[in-house]
């Protein structure tokens, strides 16, 4: 039964609030709202206030966002106001809470499996929060999921960010002077963001190859015109979750697979690295030794610098260079193209906000059994609630089974740490194809 959260009143007595505030990261220039989102989001019964600056980064002008119809805002506190709903893009730090209302809904990208003790300002504050990256990979929530809208983009831009520093040209040019071979690309890790680097490189003119321990993504690096390179086992057959995501790979598999990369990696000239495992650190993929065995002039980008690294030699926030080799570890990849990543993640937003309304009353109203709504919720008024992060209750000890506690006590919690990690981003739905 859906339920209504907070009353905004029939007749224009009391209208919805939503505030977007200037993200304060120093890696941060993306903002949450658009000025075409401005407007269907006052269409959809809000007033809007936007904090001066907050389009800066994502060259929107306050004037855009004013004449769209929203409030600028002097600064986040004012723009927070008695705001029923704030949209960010991060989870916010302590002190870019300051004057948000108890019980308001905040809607950002959380990362709350790396968040570690920085969800507790969300719930002090007393907040309801929402992960956009937690949105269920089901159709229906397609036009809001952030993961596929930001990683296509830093796809695509890690290409260009590898192309940039390679000394060299893609595409194979036949001059007078001589011929110019193409560029030999690996792409490792072919999900969303793979497959975008893969079309981008295939545009600029390289030969592409691509590597994935999901079986589905065979069939789609052929599509895009790349060669397939994995262990196809049976491990490799079972590799994927119900949920469409990779499973961490046994030691066994993970030593084959090094084993491949090490020969295919010597013949690359650039290697674009995008592998991840929900709720575990990046996969290890490229040692030093391999880094060591490509040619000079080679370029790594690795995609997944933010959660450890593919590469033992990345560093995040860092171009470095061994043996001649460069590896482009730049942060937040997405916020590199701040426009079009901006202008995604705010209709991304729009998309959930508006499954929050009822049309009708023009009132937030939300239903806490729908799939979408459920499983993107992590802080409610305060309260930790998704079942990965939410306390568990102590199990009361048996008196008799007293003397096999230790041991089984272990147990448990090893069984229950990686149920949580597999389910956290798991979904029940009916997964497509990114
Ligand atoms: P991701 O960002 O979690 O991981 C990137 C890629 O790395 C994945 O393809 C994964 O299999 C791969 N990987 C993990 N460990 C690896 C290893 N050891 N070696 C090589 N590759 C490794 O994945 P992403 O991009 O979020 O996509 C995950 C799945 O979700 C895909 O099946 C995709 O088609 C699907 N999807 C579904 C959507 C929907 O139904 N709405 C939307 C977007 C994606």
């Amino acid at each position: 039964m859906p339920c209504v959260a907070y009353g905004a009143v029939k007749g224009g007595i009391q209208r919805m609030k939503i505030a977007i505030p200037r993200e304060q990261r120093p890696d941060e220039s993306r903002v949450a709202a658009s000025p075409e989102t401005v407007k269907k989001l006052i269409n959809l019964g809000f007033e809007v206030s936007v904090e001066t600056g907050a389009g800066v980064g994502a060259a929107i002008t306050d004037e855009a966002y004013s004449a769209a119809g929203a409030t600028i805002a002097p600064d986040a506190t004012v723009a927070y106001g008695e705001a029923d709903v704030v949209a960010r893009v991060r989870r916010p730090q302590a002190d870019e809470l300051k004057g948000i209302k108890p019980g308001a809904l905040l809607v950002a990208i959380v990362d709350p499996f790396r968040a570690g003790d920085e969800l507790q300002p969300m719930q002090e504050a007393g907040v309801t929060a929402f992960a956009m990256d937690l949105i269920p990979r089901i159709t229906r929530a397609q036009s809001m999921d952030v993961l596929s809208s930001q990683s296509n983009l830093a796809g695509y831009k890690a290409v260009l960010d590898g192309a940039a520093v390679y000394g060299r040209a893609f595409p194979m040019m036949m001059t007078a002077a001589g011929t110019v071979p193409p560029a030999k690309v690996l792409v490792m890790g072919a999900g969303v963001a793979g497959l975008q680097a893969i079309a981008t490189a295939k545009r600029l003119g390289a030969v592409v190859s691509a590597t994935d321990v999901r079986p589905a993504a065979k069939e789609q690096v052929e599509s895009l015109g790349g060669t397939f390179v994995a262990v196809e086992d049976e491990e490799f057959k079972q590799a994927e979750t119900a949920g469409g995501y990779a499973k961490e790979m046994s030691p066994e598999y993970q030593k084959k697979q090094a084993d491949l990369i090490a020969e295919t990696i010597k013949k690359m000239d650039m290697v674009i690295t995008t592998a991840l495992i929900p709720g575990r650190p990046a996969p290890k993929l490229v040692s030093a030794e391999m880094v060591e065995s490509m040619k000079p002039g080679s370029v790594i980008v690795d995609l997944a610098v933010e959660t450890g690294g593919n590469c033992e030699l990345s560093e995040a926030g860092k171009v470095v260079e061994h043996n001649d080799v460069q590896i482009v570890g730049h942060l937040n990849v997405p916020g590199r193209l701040a426009a079009d990543a901006s202008a995604l993640y705010a209709r991304n937003i729009y998309n959930f906000i508006e499954l929050l309304v009822d049309k009708e009353a023009k009132a937030l109203a939300l239903d806490w059994e729908d799939q979408i709504v459920a499983e993107t919720c992590i802080i409610r008024d305060g309260q930790l609630v998704h079942p990965a992060l939410a306390p568990k209750a102590e199990p009361e000890p048996e008196p008799e089974a007293a003397a096999a506690e230790p041991a089984a006590a272990e147990t448990e919690a090893e069984a229950g740490s990686e149920e949580s990690a597999e389910s956290a981003p798991e979904t029940s739905g009916d997964k497509q194809g990114g």
